[in-house]
């Protein structure tokens, strides 16, 4: 399987790590082999080669500062930009690795088109572009004939998604609520200890959980963002955020929290996702409730079915290798399905 990889920073990264370190046995144990042809990043350089990059050397090069540190081979072309290699690549599938834009989907969005319309299946961790046109691209795959798969956009690699659409299948999902990112879990978890907000953050950014702007961790629209791509996928429903209760943690002090541990509660920030709404909110929960016992940057969904009751899934939430396992996941299923 031929890789266009856009995006070179921690989940790119993540995914390069596993294709470096896990390809014996992949191609040993599902006869999976992966080749990434083309990397783009948005200011450290983008190399393409047909015959394949080697992830050991790509991610010496970007820990050195840049893609341009890659060592020169035959064949090797640098410098061609993001849209040339979504369209002109050869290469069987795009993943899509970049920061997610909420609001516009973009530049993803554009990418996105321009490899199916080109022949290209492809895999997403930026939510971007599913979160702002979900069914479009959908839409786009099909009339292409290609796949759009994105379970690296809910729960990083945790199979929140392929959980709900294929193992619960025919269980007839009513609601899923949980906790869906990871920066705010592990932001309350820190500060239950005396840790200051700032402090917190800045752990999540360094362990690689924050997006590029923590705001939109900060203040729900991550998590809101997820709960739209659950909407759209579970119910069928595309919603937009002016529709839905949106509210983040930025209003939460040390002394919410002590009063909250007091009456043996916890503060999560919990979204919920029905037929009929969506929202994101600080949530103050018994400590014997199951939500209460996740911590840090493990997140958790909990799907209400007709036929089965309350499945509950729990599991990372974010990080590099953590989220590059979720394409990794849509890549072997590419595989499986013969693509
Ligand atoms: N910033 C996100 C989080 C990363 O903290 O959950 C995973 O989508």
């Amino acid at each position: 399987m031929k890789i266009a990889l856009i995006g070179f920073g921690t989940v790119g990264q993540g995914l390069a790590q596993i294709l470096r370190d896990q390809a014996a046995q992949l191609r040993a144990q599902y006869g999976f082999s992966a080749e990434i042809v083309a990397v783009a990043t948005r200011s450290r350089g983008s190399l393409v080669h047909p015959a394949g990059l080697n992830p050991a050397a790509l991610l010496d090069a970007i820990r050195a500062g840049s893609l341009d540190a890659y060592p020169d081979t035959p064949g090797l072309q640098r410098a061609w930009h993001s849209e040339r290699i979504a369209r002109d690549a050869d290469a069987d599938v795009l993943v899509e690795a970049s920061p997610s834009d909420l609001d516009t989907g973009g530049p993803a969005l554009d990418l996105c088109y321009a490899a199916l319309t080109s022949g290209k299946h492809v895999v997403l961790a930026n939510k971007g572009p599913v979160v702002v046109a979900y069914a479009e691209l959908m839409a786009a795959a099909q009339a292409a004939g290609k796949r759009l798969l994105f379970e690296a956009t809910v729960m990083a690699g945790t199979p929140s998604l392929r959980l709900a659409l294929e193992a619960l299948a025919g269980a007839e999902i009513t609601r899923a609520r949980g906790i869906i990112n990871g920066t705010t879990n592990y932001i309350l978890t820190q500060m239950e200890t005396g840790m200051s907000f700032d402090d917190a953050l800045a752990q999540a950014q360094a362990l690689g959980y924050a997006e590029a702007d923590p705001t939109a961790d900060v203040d729900g629209w991550d998590a809101a963002g997820k709960a739209r791509i659950l909407s759209a996928a579970l119910f069928g429903r595309t919603r937009r955020f002016e529709e839905m209760t949106v509210e983040g943690i930025r209003g939460l002090t040390q002394a919410d929290i002590a009063h909250a541990s007091e009456a043996g509660e916890r503060w999560k920030l919990i979204a919920e996702v029905t037929r009929d709404a969506v929202t994101v909110r600080p949530v103050r929960v018994p400590l014997a409730h199951p939500l209460a016992g996740v911590s840090g940057g493990t997140n958790a969904i909990t799907y209400t079915t007709a036929l089965l009751g309350d499945v509950t899934l729990v599991g990372a939430g974010a990080g590099g290798v953590q989220t590059g396992f979720g394409l990794l996941g849509d890549l072997l299923a590419l595989h499986r399905c013969g693509a």
